[in-house]
C-alpha cells in the first residue's frame, strides 16, 4: 500500500480583504471564505493522491470570528485521514490583524474529497502518515467523523427521496 506523510499535502494561502470581498457589516462574506476553503482543500486532496478529484461533502465550516478589512486571512490544508477511495482535508483559517500582528483561529472545516479514475469511478488513495501533535489528534478522531459522515449521507439520500422537483407553475 502506497503512503503519504500528511506533510506532503500541507498548502496555505494568504490573502488580503478587498472591498469586494466584504458583505454589509464590512467583513469577509462568508461565500468567499468557503470559496476559498474548497479551493484550497481541493489542492491538498489533488497533492495527496494526484489523480482527479471531486468534493464529496463539506461537513460544516465553523466562522468563530469575523474577518476585517485590515486583517489578513491565512488558510492552511491538508489531508488528515484516508479511506478506500476517499480523503478527509481539514482547513484553519488564521487572520492576522496587519497592524497589531494579533493571530487568531477565524475557522475551521473538514472536507472531503474522492479520487476518481478516467471513468469517473473512484480509485484507491496512498494511506496518509500523521506525524505532528496536531496531525495525530486529527487522524485519530477522524473514523468517527467518517462514520457520522456516512450516518448522514444515507439520511440525506433517503430526504431527497421525498423531495419533489417540479416547477412552481406545473
Ligand atoms: C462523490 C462520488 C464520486 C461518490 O461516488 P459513488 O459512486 O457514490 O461512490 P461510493 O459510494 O463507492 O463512495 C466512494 C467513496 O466516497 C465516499 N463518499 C461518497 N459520498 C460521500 C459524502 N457525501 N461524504 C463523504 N464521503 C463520501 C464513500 O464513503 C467512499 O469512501 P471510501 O472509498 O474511502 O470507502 C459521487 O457521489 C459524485 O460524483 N458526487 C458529485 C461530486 C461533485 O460533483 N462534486 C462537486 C460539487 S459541485
Amino acid at each position: 500500500m502506497e503512503i503519504r506523510y500528511v506533510r506532503e499535502s500541507r498548502t496555505y494561502k494568504t490573502s488580503r480583504i478587498f472591498p469586494t470581498d466584504v458583505n454589509n457589516h464590512n467583513t469577509l462574506f462568508g461565500g468567499k471564505l468557503m470559496s476559498y476553503i474548497d479551493d484550497i482543500a481541493s489542492i491538498s486532496a489533488s497533492k495527496h493522491c494526484r489523480q482527479s478529484i471531486v468534493t464529496a461533502s463539506t461537513d460544516s465550516v465553523d466562522f468563530l470570528l469575523p474577518i476585517r478589512p485590515t486583517d489578513s486571512v491565512c488558510l492552511e490544508s491538508f489531508v488528515t485521514w484516508t479511506g478506500k477511495s476517499s480523503m478527509e482535508v481539514f482547513v484553519k483559517v488564521i487572520t492576522e490583524d496587519l497592524k497589531s500582528g494579533k493571530r487568531d483561529i477565524a475557522a475551521t472545516s473538514f472536507l472531503t474529497f474522492v479520487a476518481l479514475d478516467e471513468n469517473r469511478k473512484p480509485v484507491i488513495v496512498p494511506q496518509v502518515i500523521p506525524e505532528t501533535q496536531e496531525e495525530i489528534m486529527l487522524h485519530e478522531s477522524a473514523k468517527q467523523r467518517a462514520e457520522m459522515r456516512k450516518f448522514r449521507r444515507e439520511g440525506s439520500k433517503e430526504f431527497s427521496d421525498h423531495l419533489q422537483m417540479k416547477f412552481p407553475w406545473e
